[in-house]
């Protein structure tokens, strides 16, 4: 028993559209779960019910980061009517492939470092052009680690390899994936929100949310507010009932109220229904300091908004000050142009990079908050009974909803480009990127305060910047494999990357690694820095421009470098 490469139907199964060039082979969808399978054996526990040879899509995340990367034109997408509007993949063109690697969870992640190797090395006969990696966990050794080292055989095969930061932010030194060959994306907020505000009696307070319901309020009327840890049931720890925990609300205080409860960094749904199930008839979220200004919107099954940190102080000051408070959540409306907008996503996972601090990770970052893209309808992840309601777009948050962002320009470089080689795609949308908002302010964090380059690495995407990068840092295989030299793997270890290696009898320093980012860890009194860079614009003069970090004095040799053929490699020398 083993991965049956299965074929889904795709387009040139039952459609005569001249748009797809039905002449060539069509890899379709595959499952990989033998090593999940083996682990199972090796703790005597069966097969479970639940995990079926079959690459569809149950949990809805696979189909939802493929149709960010990925996906033709559609009109009128929308959640429950939210979001409404035409929805594309990020290379609409692009034929897809889905390799399934990940099975519930039964005693462990289902995820295994073998069916991720499988699954790579599929992709590499398959010769697709790029991966799109959501996963996130491996942070070990990369010879121990099986998205870095299938990563690196798919970079060595010509295969850019995109990968999510992982969402353990904001705690620095908590990024995945932080492997020099892969392409490391971090999550950002975009410019549209599902705002739901609370309207508070007699003031002219107005405290902005999101989220969205399929009931609203009845009446034009104002409903009494609680505090949920006023509401706390006999029995309950105060902490439970902080967060509105399963039995934490006593019926009694909580029938008819629209109820406060602290952000548990868990889904608000299970808020909801817990003051539901209490006779509540509303409900707030409020931040905690960690979690700052940052919302993202989720569906619930009363009518509720998530609130900012600041915002929820406001809030529980005035119900603690008043003796009969009430207020009102608005009905849900679709808003576009939020300022600022791209902020940091508070979960996104922060650098430095604990393993290789001479790399700077993450890489980029891209939208992954509040992302409209397809679910699939084998299971249901919204979470809440619709009734007979379909749902075929859904928003969902995570450094996974970014990775495939950068997935999909990744593959539009590459079509543009067929000659750029991974690293020079990555350097094209490094050094494209821009570290200003839509207010043209730097980005900030979700507390407000100015992101630094350990939040967002070479700042928010723009991809189409990226077409027309003018210089590229560029990297070989080979460059990669004496940076595996340099990190003293022994033989063995190197064995994962590749077959018997000759090192360089001196270790390169990492430092001067071509990547196009540069990491200082220790600068003492001065530092010595190399790069090449390569012209794949318009034939000319380059002049060195440098904003120095503040404490920090750089000089850069040569100032300009002219080109007068188009691939020429120049050396640049930071001091
Ligand atoms: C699994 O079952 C076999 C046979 O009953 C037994 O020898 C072995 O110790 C068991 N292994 C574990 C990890 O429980
Ligand atoms: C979405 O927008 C389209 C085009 O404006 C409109 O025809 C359609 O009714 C809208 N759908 C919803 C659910 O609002
Ligand atoms: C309360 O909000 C609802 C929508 O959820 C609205 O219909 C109603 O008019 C509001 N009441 C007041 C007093 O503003
Ligand atoms: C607390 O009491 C309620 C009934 O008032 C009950 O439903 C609930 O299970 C109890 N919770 C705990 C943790 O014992
Ligand atoms: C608090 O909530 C957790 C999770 O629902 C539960 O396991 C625990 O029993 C609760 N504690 C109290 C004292 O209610
Ligand atoms: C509300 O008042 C209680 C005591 O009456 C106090 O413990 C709590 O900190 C107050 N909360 C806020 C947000 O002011
Ligand atoms: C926000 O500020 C708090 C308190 O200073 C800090 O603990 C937290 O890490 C910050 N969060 C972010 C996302 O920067
Ligand atoms: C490499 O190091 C690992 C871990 O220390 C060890 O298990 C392995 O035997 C070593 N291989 C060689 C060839 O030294």
């Amino acid at each position: 028993m083993g991965p049956v490469p299965t074929q889904w139907r795709g387009a040139c199964d039952n459609h005569n559209d001249s748009t797809f060039n039905c002449n060539r082979k069509l890899i379709g969808a595959r499952y990989f779960n033998k090593g999940c399978l083996a682990f199972l054996a090796s703790i005597n526990i069966s097969r479970p019910s639940s995990l079926i040879d079959s690459p569809r899509d149950f949990s809805g995340h696979g189909t939802h980061t493929l149709s960010t990367g990925a996906g033709r034109f559609v009109p009128s997408a929308n959640c429950l009517g939210y979001g409404n509007g035409t929805a594309k993949g990020g290379a609409p063109n692009a034929r897809v492939a889905a390799y399934k690697v990940c099975w519930p969870p039964i005693h462990s992640p289902g995820c295994f470092g073998s069916d991720i190797l499988a699954a790579f090395d599929q992709a590499i006969h398959d010769r697709v052009h790029v991966l799109t990696v959501s996963l996130s966990g491996g942070n070990a050794n990369y010879f121990d680690d099986g998205i870095a080292i299938g990563a690196f055989h798919a970079v060595k095969n010509g295969i850019t390899v995109v990968c999510a930061a992982g969402n353990s932010g904001p705690a620095y030194g908590s990024l995945s994936n932080t492997a020099p060959w892969i392409i490391t994306v971090g999550a950002s907020t975009i410019d549209r929100e599902i705002q739901t505000d609370v309207l508070v009696a007699n003031t002219n307070i107005r405290i902005k949310g999101q989220s969205y319901s399929t009931s609203k309020l009845p009446g034009k009327k104002y409903y009494p507010l609680i505090i949920s840890t006023d509401a706390k049931s006999a029995n309950a720890s105060a902490q439970n009932a902080t967060n509105c925990l399963i039995n934490s609300l006593d019926p009694v205080k909580v029938k008819g109220k629209i109820v406060v409860c602290k952000w548990g960094w868990s889904s608000a749904i299970e808020n909801g229904e817990v003051v539901r199930d209490a006779g509540g008839v509303g409900l707030v979220v409020a931040n905690g300091p960690y979690s700052g200004h940052f919302i993202f919107v989720e569906p619930n099954v009363i009518p509720a908004t998530h609130v900012s940190y600041k915002d929820g102080i406001t809030l529980l000051n005035y119900i603690n000050s008043t003796r009969s408070p009430m207020g009102n959540i608005t009905a849900p409306q679709t808003t576009l142009g939020v300022k600022p907008s791209p902020v940091m996503a508070a979960f996104s996972s922060r650098g430095p990079n604990k393993y290789n601090e001479e790399i700077l990770k993450p890489d980029i970052v891209a939208p992954g908050v509040n992302i409209l893209a397809a679910i699939s309808e084998a299971g249901n992840p919204i979470g809440i009974d619709i009734g007979n309601k379909r749902i075929l777009f859904y928003f969902e948050t995570g450094t996974s909803m970014a990775c495939p962002h950068i997935a999909g320009i990744a593959g539009l470089l590459r079509a543009m480009h067929p000659d750029w080689s991974p690293a020079a795609i990555r350097s094209a949308i490094m050094t494209s990127a821009t570290v200003k908002d839509n207010e043209h302010l730097p980005i900030r964090d979700a507390n407000l305060t100015n992101a630094t380059p350990f939040d967002y690495g070479s700042g928010h995407v723009r991809p189409n910047h990226a077409m027309n990068p003018g210089l590229v840092y560029d990297l070989s295989p080979a460059d990669y494999l004496n940076f595996v030299c340099a990190l003293g793997y022994n033989s063995s270890q190197l064995a994962m990357f590749t077959k018997p290696h000759l090192c360089p009898d001196t270790p390169i320093n990492i430092e001067n690694l071509n990547y196009p980012s540069i990491a200082v860890p220790k600068l003492l009194n001065k530092a010595k820095i190399t790069r090449r860079v390569k012209n794949v614009g318009t034939i000319g003069t380059y002049t060195v421009r440098v904003e120095e970090p503040r404490g920090v004095s750089v000089r850069v040799r040569p100032t300009k470098i002219k080109f007068k053929n188009w691939v020429k490699k120049r050396s640049l020398r930071l001091c």
